[in-house]
């Protein structure tokens, strides 16, 4: 039996929810955090689960979630960075708002949680953090700016962590998910796609029509929806196992990271807009 201990944000639902279970069968402790605990009917019936509350825009929430946890389980072996938000549009109609919203939870909220478990960490002379980053944190991606410069963020953060904190015995890794059918694209807000002169708010008209074409003819030719449970199977492997740093989950993940290391960029800039960004007829 593992008595070692596993913080994961953002338990609620998707990849969070399924990594708490997926922890727990293994026979971990987890500290199961999300925004709203009281909503929570199910993680909060398992044995060795801790549901607590933890937003990640709220750093005393932090603090108490991981009192919380030491209190109850005395060690966090790994801290898992999952909780994030998704955000479209074309660059011009993103608001600081909506700019500020997504870098707070994607990039602010990792790093706040991330300090404060490092000196515990550092206490116990182990440790293993994992972010949660995306396919949009490999790859530049249309409609998509600012949650990508998040994601290209916390690309950069795990790679300068892993070597920081190497000496430590304390590996940082990261995930790049492709495409999964989670709560993360119906909860996005789409007030902004009103934001913009009216060649903007046309030209966001027709790449989301474009991008959901794409989608459509994708799933036309085959392409299976993946099921989120393999990114809960990575976060386990990349705990439990020696891996890379850079990881990826999903096979539109892994054909997107080929493409980028095997192709001349004009072509993979070429083969990535030819699906994404829609023609631009001027007058
Ligand atoms: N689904 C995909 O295709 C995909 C692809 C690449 C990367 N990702 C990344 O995977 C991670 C998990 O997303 P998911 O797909 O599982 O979507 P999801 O089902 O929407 O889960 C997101 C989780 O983050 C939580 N959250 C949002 N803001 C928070 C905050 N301020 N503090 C704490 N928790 C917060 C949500 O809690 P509430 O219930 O309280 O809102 C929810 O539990 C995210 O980082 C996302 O960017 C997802």
């Amino acid at each position: 039996m593992n008595n070692k201990t596993i913080l994961i944000t953002g338990c609620s639902t998707g990849f969070g929810k399924l990594t708490a279970r997926l922890f727990q069968s293994k026979g971990w402790n987890v500290i199961a955090t999300m925004r709203s605990p009281e909503k929570e009917t199910e993680l909060n019936k398992l044995p060795n689960v801790l549901v607590t509350r933890l937003d990640v825009t709220e750093p005393q929430s932090i603090t108490d979630a991981i009192i919380a946890g030491m209190e109850q389980f005395g060690a966090i072996e790994a801290l898992v960075n999952n909780a994030g938000i998704s955000g479209m549009g074309v660059f011009e109609q993103w608001d600081d708002q909506e700019i500020n919203a997504i870098f707070n939870t994607n990039v602010y909220g990792p790093m706040r949680v991330t300090q404060q478990v490092l000196p515990i960490m550092r206490n116990q002379k182990e440790g293993v953090i994992i972010n949660i980053s995306s396919l949009a944190g490999i790859l530049g991606s249309p409609y998509s700016s600012v949650y990508s410069a998040a994601k290209f963020a916390v690309e950069g953060l795990t790679e300068a962590l892993a070597l920081e904190y190497a000496p430590f015995n304390i590996k940082t890794k990261v995930i790049a998910p492709g495409a999964y059918e989670t709560n993360l694209f119906t909860t996005i807000p789409h007030r902004i796609l009103a934001n913009g002169d009216q060649q903007i708010r046309d030209y966001s008209d027709k790449m989301l029509q474009k991008m959901n074409a794409t989608m459509e003819q994708m799933r036309q030719q085959g392409a299976q929806e993946s099921d989120p449970q393999e990114v809960a199977d990575k976060i386990y492997q990349c705990v439990t196992e020696e891996t890379s740093v850079h990881n990826v989950s999903g096979s539109d993940a892994e054909a997107i990271l080929q493409m980028k290391k095997s192709m001349p960029e004009d072509q993979l800039m070429k083969a990535i807009s030819d699906m994404f960004v829609p023609e631009l007829h001027t007058a």
